[in-house]
């Protein structure tokens, strides 16, 4: 398999790079201290063309293939994991359903603004008794004439309180199990919409996280995606595509984790030389890159299978698995390795090893991740 990148490739991992450098680093320590979400710099994202990568330029995308999505995420992820996962759920989740499921019409009215970032979307999923075991569904849509009327409530929605549009699932047919869930593009400023309040969470504090309640809530019959009936398989398939880049996120980190500790061990001085000479410092560094490259190899993978219209759900899970882990013992290594001063704010490897964890957790554990993967190594 072939992994050069293109000069194409070559000139958008630059320009992300360089996105994240001039206009996200100024503000990232201070907005994860007061949990500020990124407003400015999702608009301006969207204006290069980073909120809608995949999309096709027809509904407003960039018309970008994965590998060029993966580079991105990693260099934004790299600077700052808030904007990385703000900017996965929108593309990878919401825009690409939407471009897949959705007819003409839902692509004019909500993929084209969104593609362009003039939109933010939020994928909902979980509720308080569907998390891993996500088929487990009671959030219901029930056909009255010309709307559905959705009951319920959803939570751990990335995006929640600042989207537009709810990519949504809900129950059309409980007698039919998971083959009675539907997926419904939901506006936020529907009557019944209750945002709940943002989540304090551990890492990844300027993204924004919360739960969300349907009273009631009339949605035009023609915002279904697909048909009814299909909503469990558009939620998997599109969370296949979501792994990639919450890999890339994980790999962003462990890769910035790796970054700062080569730099801070070529500065710091103990035993009469720079502690990178040490080979206890050394063998840290080692495995972290080991770790990472490994990663990095198999999210590419991912990338390459998805762009070449093979199977990638094995190697998604696989790149998340192995990235998230990564990213998790990358921060930890480079807090060691930074002793002290790994331990405070002022270094930013505290917040890698907060913002880290959550790769672990959402878009499927890694427990889930170790499912998914037996599941595809035994079917057939
Ligand atoms: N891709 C495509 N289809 C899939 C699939 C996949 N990865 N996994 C399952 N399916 C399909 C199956 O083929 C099956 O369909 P058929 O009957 O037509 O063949 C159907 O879905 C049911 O599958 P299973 O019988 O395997 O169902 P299960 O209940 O045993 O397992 C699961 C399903 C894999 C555990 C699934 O529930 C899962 O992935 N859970 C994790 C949920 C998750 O990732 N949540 C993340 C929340 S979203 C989030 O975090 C977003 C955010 O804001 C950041």
């Amino acid at each position: 398999m072939n992994f050069d990148l293109s000069e194409e490739q070559i000139a958008i991992r630059d320009a992300a790079r360089d996105f994240a450098e001039t206009e996200i680093a100024p503000t990232a320590v201070e907005r994860d201290l007061n949990g500020e979400f990124p407003k400015d710099i999702i608009a301006k994202l969207g204006e290069l063309g980073f909120m809608g990568m995949m999309v096709s330029p027809d509904w407003g995308g960039a018309g970008m293939d994965t590998l060029s999505y993966v580079l991105a995420i990693e260099e934004i992820s790299k600077v700052d994991a808030s904007v990385g996962v703000i900017m996965s759920v929108n593309n990878s989740l919401v825009c690409y359903g939407l471009e897949k499921w959705g007819t003409d019409e839902l692509k004019e009215k909500y993929l084209k603004p969104l593609a362009s970032g003039k939109m933010l979307g939020a994928f909902c999923l979980s509720e308080p008794e569907a998390g891993s075991d996500a088929t487990q569904q009671r959030t219901e849509a029930v056909l009255e004439g010309d709307h559905y009327v959705v009951n319920g409530m959803k939570n751990w929605i990335t995006n929640g309180t600042q989207a537009d549009v709810y990519f949504l699932q809900a129950m059309t047919d409980k007698a039919k199990g998971y083959k009675g869930i539907s997926t419904f593009i939901i506006e936020k400023n529907s009557e019944g919409i209750e945002v709940g309040k943002k989540e304090d969470k551990l890492g990844i504090r300027s993204s924004d996280t919360c739960t969300l309640g349907l009273n009631n809530v009339k949605v035009p019959k023609e915002n279904i995606l697909g048909e009814e009936g299909i909503g469990f398989k558009i939620a998997m398939s599109t969370l296949n595509g979501g792994r990639i880049g919450v890999a890339a996120q994980a790999l962003g980190i462990a890769q910035a984790s790796l970054e700062a500790s080569i730099k801070y061990s070529k500065q710091r001085k103990a035993f009469d030389s720079t502690i990178s000479n040490l080979q206890a410092i050394q063998f840290k560094l080692a495995d972290m890159a080991t770790n990472i490259e490994a990663s990095r190899l198999l999210i590419y993978q991912a990338a390459l299978n998805k762009d070449n219209g093979k199977s990638y759900i094995k190697e998604a899970s696989m790149g998340k698995l192995l990235a998230s882990q990564a990213a998790v013992n990358c921060a930890l290594e480079a807090i060691q390795i930074h002793g002290g001063y790994g331990y405070v704010r002022e270094y930013l490897v505290e917040r890698f090893l907060r913002d880290s964890k959550i790769t672990q957790i959402y878009e499927g554990t890694s427990e889930i991740q170790k499912m998914v993967i037996a599941r595809e190594l035994l079917k057939g």
